[in-house]
C-alpha cells in the first residue's frame, strides 16, 4: 500500500475537520487506555472545537494517509495521526507537573498528543514516520511566545503508560528517553528528546 504522511493544510477544509474528527473519535474507541480524554467526552465537541483543534498556528497535525483502494487519484483514507502542539499552546495543566518537579523551566516545551495508528496499518513504520515528521516541524517551528531565537532547548515531551509497549518501544527507537528527574504518575511516564 502506497502510504502518505502529510501536514494538515492551512486553509482547513470541512472534509479534513471530518476526516480528523472520525480518525479521532476512532482511537478513543479503540485504544481507550491510550489517551487521556475520551470517547464520551469528544462525542460532544461542537463543529468549531473540531475546527480549533486543526487552525491553531502554534501546532501541527500530521496524518498517515492512503490511496483508497480503485480509486483514480483522488481519495484517500486516513489511518492515522499524531499532533504537536508548540510552547504557545501549552495550557497550565500540562505545565503545572514541571513547575511542580522543578525542571523545564529553561526549555522550549513541544507536546505530542494523540499519537494513533489504526490497528490494520501498524508494525509498517507510520508510527515512525508520524513522530519524525513531527520532530521535523519543532526544529523549524519559532513559537512567538517561548521562542528564544535558538537559546533555549526545544524538549519533545509526552506521556506514555507503563504497560504500552508498543508506544514505549516506538518512541525509544527514535531517541526519546524516560525523564527520570519527573515523578512517574498513574501507570505513566513522561519521555522527552532534546531537539537541536
Ligand atoms: C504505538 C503505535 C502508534 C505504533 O504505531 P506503528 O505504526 O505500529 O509503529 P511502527 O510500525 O513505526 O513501529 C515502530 C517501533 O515500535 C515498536 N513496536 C511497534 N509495534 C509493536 C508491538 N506490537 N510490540 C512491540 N513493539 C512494537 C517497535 O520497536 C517498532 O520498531 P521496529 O519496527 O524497528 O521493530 C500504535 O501501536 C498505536 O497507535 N497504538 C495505540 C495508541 C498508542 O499507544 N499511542 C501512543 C500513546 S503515547
Amino acid at each position: 500500500m502506497a502510504y502518505r504522511i502529510v501536514p494538515v493544510a492551512e486553509p482547513v477544509t470541512n472534509e479534513d475537520i471530518d476526516k480528523y474528527k472520525a480518525l479521532r473519535l476512532t482511537s478513543l474507541k479503540i485504544d481507550p487506555s491510550s489517551f487521556s480524554s475520551t470517547y464520551e467526552r469528544e462525542i460532544a465537541f461542537t463543529p468549531e472545537i473540531w475546527a480549533q483543534r486543526l487552525t491553531s498556528r502554534f501546532k501541527r497535525t500530521f496524518i498517515a494517509s492512503v490511496k483508497d483502494e480503485g480509486s483514480i487519484g483522488v481519495g484517500e483514507t486516513w489511518v492515522g495521526m499524531i499532533s504537536v502542539l508548540g510552547p504557545s499552546e501549552l495550557i497550565p495543566a500540562t505545565l503545572e507537573p514541571f513547575e511542580r518537579a522543578g525542571v523545564g523551566a529553561d526549555w522550549d516545551m513541544y507536546f505530542v498528543a494523540g499519537m494513533w495508528v489504526h490497528p490494520e496499518h501498524r508494525e509498517r513504520g507510520l508510527g515512525t514516520s508520524l513522530v519524525k515528521a513531527g520532530l521535523e516541524w519543532v526544529q523549524t517551528n519559532v513559537d512567538p511566545i517561548n521562542d528564544s531565537e535558538g537559546k533555549r532547548d526545544k524538549m519533545v515531551l509526552l506521556l506514555v503508560g507503563d504497560d504500552n509497549a508498543s508506544g514505549r518501544a516506538l518512541y525509544q527507537k527514535v531517541g526519546f528517553t524516560t525523564l527520570t528527574s519527573m515523578p512517574q504518575a498513574k501507570g505513566n511516564s513522561y519521555m522527552g528528546l532534546n531537539v537541536a
